[in-house]
């Protein structure tokens, strides 16, 4: 019979366990600078597990590595990380060292670039215990045995002394989590840990980060391209695009009522009849924008059919998206248009793309459309003039 995996005991935080401020992360060369994230802030609870989704190259990794204060030296960082309290922005390697793996910590979606081939995997969760905690070599194999068995590892007494190459993908990946949480840290950042792993084998890496929220009380950053995981696990979602958040939500909310055009053509394309099944983000007509500049102006707006002039003028705030709510409403989005709540104008119900690649009327110099602001806001699209 093996034995029960203690179950350190945490100090519950009352606020965030995670405070990310206005991050923005810069990349200079001699001929260009790359703002890769520009401006995003979210909290995480304790326990808590927020998904972050987007297209791709739209900022979703850099704000993962800048958070483990794992960018290159090229990268300029701006705006502020606090974990539990501490703020990590400007923090020096030898402080960061100190965090990674034994407050924070970070798998990947590729497990065999991060373990080393040459050690066994018992040697490798070892090391983690052995650099935080102190313990000895005997008590970090003891230790790294009873975690594989927390992961989910099948005969981890025997496993323990296997080197990488004789585990399968999703078993390389449970050995990730394994050393991830060696140190029992209170924030996991996992950037795609499953795209990589076949369907079964994903649902599998998916269940052990669900019981380790719930059995240490772990809060966790899922990375995902994949709505049905979005579905499955988390509790929150951020919508990042072009290196700006653009919406925030609790889950169900935001797949029952999102706000922000470009959610709506992300969940639509997934949604709408003959979509069932399509699990990964769709492709959606047009192109992400050039990161070489920081408009001032929503840079969604050459792909969206309700932009207008105040949108190529202005850059929306982060605010709630509805009226009555505060600021720090859990549902909020970065648009001077949103979608009202239960508005089905869906982009694909009526035949009309609401996310276009089509140059919208404002960046083809016609009058641009005039759009509700909110449920109450009296604007008429003029589809609705029409009376279709
Ligand atoms: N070291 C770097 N130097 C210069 N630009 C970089 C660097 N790392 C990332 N970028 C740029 O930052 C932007 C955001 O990249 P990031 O890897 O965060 O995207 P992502 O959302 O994780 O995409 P994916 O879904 O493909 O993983 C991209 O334009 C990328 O080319
Ligand atoms: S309505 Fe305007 S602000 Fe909102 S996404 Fe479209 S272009 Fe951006
Ligand atoms: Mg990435």
């Amino acid at each position: 019979m093996t034995e029960t995996v203690p179950e350190p005991a945490r100090k519950t935080p009352a606020g965030p366990v995670l405070s990310v401020r206005d991050l923005s992360v810069s990349f200079r060369s001699d001929t260009r600078t790359v703002h890769a994230v520009d401006g995003v802030s979210y909290d995480l609870a304790p326990g808590e597990v927020l998904a972050v989704v987007g297209e791709s190259g739209c900022g979703k990794s850099v704000t993962s590595m800048a958070t483990m204060g794992l960018l290159p030296p090229t990268a300029r960082i701006g705006g502020s990380i606090r974990l539990a309290g501490r703020e990590l922005v400007g923090a020096s390697e030898k402080e960061l060292q100190k965090v990674r793996g034994k407050d924070i910590a970070m798998i990947f979606q590729e497990p065999m670039t991060s373990l080393n081939p040459v050690l066994t995997i018992g040697r490798q969760i070892g090391e983690v215990l052995r650099r935080h905690q102190g313990l000895s070599r005997k008590e970090a194999r003891a230790r790294a045995v009873e975690l594989l068995e927390l992961v989910g590892i099948p005969a981890p007494a025997r496993r323990v002394d296997e080197y990488p190459h004789q585990l399968s993908g999703g078993m390389r990946q449970r050995v990730m989590i394994a050393i991830a949480v060696a140190c029992d840290p209170a924030v996991l950042i996992a950037d795609e840990p499953t795209t990589a792993l076949d369907v079964t084998v994903q649902a599998g890496i998916l269940e052990v980060l669900q019981s380790l929220r719930e059995r240490l009380g772990t809060a966790i950053v899922l990375v995902t391209h994949d709505l049905g995981v979005v579905a499955d696990a988390a509790d929150r979602v951020l919508v990042m695009y072009a290196g700006r958040a653009v919406e925030q939500a609790p889950v169900y909310d935001l797949f029952a009522s999102g706000r922000h055009p470009y959610t709506r053509g992300l969940l639509g394309a997934v949604l709408r009849p003959g979509g069932e099944g399509k699990r990964r983000l769709p492709e959606i007509p047009g192109l992400v924008p050039s990161l070489d500049s920081q408009p001032d102006a929503c840079t969604f707006a050459p792909r969206c059919s309700r932009a207008d002039d105040t949108c190529t003028g202005s850059r929306p705030g982060f605010r709630a998206v509805d009226r009555e709510a505060g600021a720090d409403a859990p549902h909020r989005a970065a648009c001077w248009h949103p979608y009202a709540d239960g508005e089905t104008a869906d982009p694909y119900a009526d035949g009309e793309a609401a996310v276009s690649g089509e140059p919208t009327p404002v960046a083809a110099g016609r009058e641009a459309p005039r759009t509700p602001a909110r449920a109450d806001d009296p604007g008429t699209r003029p589809d609705q003039e029409a009376g279709k």
